[in-house]
């Protein structure tokens, strides 16, 4: 509804911002919606608390002296402030019926304004992307603005969180903003990101390729793990973000919300008593798992398709936010390889930067072998996720739900990285590697001689799982602090969690170290 006044001067302003809102015309906003797309204006008015949105820097033109680009109000990006579930936010959202929403110096400043307002009063930058990259017409200029907000997010990093949507192409510089923050979401069939698109790419390297096989949403998913979360629609884009801030604190000085519920801490779950199967090599779903053991079963799990053997997500128990890292023994039978250990690095770095206690729930029958893996960097990338568990001083705990072998034991969270408390199921084998691989490599000699050596080799398994597949040698050492039964699980994790509400910990003063990239 447009604004009225008999004050000349009022009306003048009501009519100056009207026009700002119309974006690029009536044309272009059709056109955004015929592509199923909204407009910036109307995704903030989705995203933010209703009537909670302050603009700023609307009367924003650019300052190119090219007569071809005419001056629109706002220059392709709407920025400004406000709530989401009553927790204060920055906001910018590109506005593709300007210009494609491509960035020139003074649309990049307006994000750098918001992105430093963020960063002083320590509340998180959440961007809505919709852009075609650096304004061709603005030359360098253009590119100066891109690395401008690449220098803030990377000093925004670690400091206030920083989520970005993709919600239409994301071509050139446009990915890389994206890329520094904390995490993607892309939108389904309607957003791409490239550094160079399909045109180019026919250029240079003779490939055929659509925008959705180059850098729709379910590849960055699945393959690059460029996009964390992939939304079926723009609404539930949004709704993913206010549903993530619950999980997360408004900056690196403050703690997640708390939010009390119905879930009774001391609940007792007797179905995890038998969800692991006797078969030491039967899969089963460590998403049930969690999900019996975190307050309302309510799991929201990161980068759902990448690296599915491995689990990444928030989660809460007794009220209290929780960063759950996990095996996932249905997929590659949860071995550790080089897309999962940067997955999960990654997860505990960011959990560790804003104050999330991380919850690792283990079995895991240790690296990958093969020649892809080795050659691919298992053991650079593998180093990361040792790094990032040793360099983390938020509360950790670890459950070992079955196996925990070999290097794969001493990566995820043991409590000679720092872990505080380690609790092990009955269920747990913790040996240096499986009966069949150990067996093989002890008794080589005595099976080539023997005179049934299947058989003795039966024996043999069967000997070494008796003595080491199971969780009481490490518990002797004090390497485990406690074996419990399963359905305790919950119960111990709440009272673990509040053991260690004041953990003071520290790392030794350095510039920063220097985790294997
Ligand atoms: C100026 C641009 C533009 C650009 C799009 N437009 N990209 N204007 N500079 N980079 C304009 C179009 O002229 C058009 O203006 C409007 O935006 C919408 O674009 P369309 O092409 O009509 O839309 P669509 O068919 O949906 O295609 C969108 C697109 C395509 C996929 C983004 O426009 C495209 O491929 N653009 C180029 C993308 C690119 O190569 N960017 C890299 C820039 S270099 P009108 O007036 O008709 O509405 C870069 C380097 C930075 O970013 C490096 C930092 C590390």
């Amino acid at each position: 509804m447009s604004e009225q006044s008999n004050d000349p001067k009022i009306q003048e302003l009501y009519e100056r911002k009207a026009a700002a809102r119309q974006g690029g015309g009536p044309e272009r906003i059709a056109r955004q919606h015929s592509k199923g797309r909204m407009t910036a204006r109307e995704r903030l008015e989705l995203l933010l608390d209703k009537n909670s949105f302050r603009e700023i820097d609307v009367f924003v033109t650019h300052t190119s002296d090219n007569p071809s680009l005419e001056k629109i109000p706002g220059d392709g990006v709407v920025t400004g402030y406000g709530t989401i579930h009553g927790r204060l936010v920055y906001v910018y959202s590109q506005d593709f019926t300007v210009f494609g929403g491509t960035v020139s110096w003074t649309h990049a400043m307006k994000i750098c304004k918001v992105m430093d307002m963020a960063m002083k009063n320590g509340a998180p930058v959440i961007g809505l992307n919709d852009s075609g990259g650096a304004r061709i017409q603005e030359g360098v200029h253009g590119l100066a603005g891109y690395a401008e907000i690449f220098y803030r997010n990377v000093m925004a990093s670690g400091v206030v969180p920083q989520i970005s949507i993709i919600m239409g192409p994301c071509a050139g510089g446009a990915v890389y903003s994206p890329a520094l923050t904390d995490f993607v979401i892309m939108v389904k069939d309607t957003s791409h990101m490239f550094v160079t698109g399909p045109d180019v790419i026919k250029t240079v390297t003779h490939e055929d390729v659509t925008f959705e096989e180059l850098g729709g949403a379910f590849v960055h998913a699945s393959k690059s793990g460029v996009a964390h979360f992939v939304a079926e629609n723009e609404e539930d884009a949004l709704f993913l973000v206010q549903n993530m801030l619950e999980y997360i604190p408004s900056n690196n000085m403050d703690d997640a919300p708390f939010r009390g519920n119905q879930d009774d801490p001391l609940r007792q779950d007797l179905e995890l008593d038998t969800i692991v199967p006797d078969n030491p090599n039967k899969p089963y779903d460590m998403k049930d798992v969690i999900r019996h053991i975190v307050d309302d079963g309510q799991f929201l799990e990161v980068h759902q398709h990448y690296a599915m053997n491995i689990l990444v997500g928030f989660a809460r128990l007794g009220g209290r936010s929780i960063g759950v890292v996990a095996q996932q023994p249905t997929v590659l039978a949860g071995v550790l390889d080089v897309e999962a250990s940067q997955k999960a690095a990654r997860f505990v770095r960011f959990c560790d930067a804003f104050n999330i206690p991380l919850v690792v729930f283990e079995d895991v029958p240790g690296f990958m072998p093969g020649l892809n893996q080795e050659h691919g960097g298992i053991i650079r990338h593998g180093a990361k996720l040792l790094y990032a568990f040793s360099e983390a001083t938020v509360p950790k705990v670890t459950v070992i739900v079955r196996k925990a072998y070999g290097g794969a034991y001493c990566v995820m969270n043991p409590r000679h990285l720092g872990a505080d408390l380690v609790l092990a199921w009955p269920s747990a084998e913790i040996a240096v590697m499986g009966p069949e691989g150990a067996v093989n490599v002890v008794y080589r000699r005595e099976l080539a001689a023997a005179a049934d050596p299947v058989a003795r080799r039966a024996e043999l398994v069967e000997e070494y799982r008796q003595r080491f597949a199971n969780p009481y040698i490490a518990a002797s050492a004090g390497f485990i602090d406690n074996v419990i039964a399963p359905h305790e699980t919950r119960s111990r994790l709440i009272n673990t969690l509040e053991m260690l509400q004041n953990k003071r910990a520290s790392v030794p003063p350095k510039k920063h170290g220097n985790i294997p990239l």
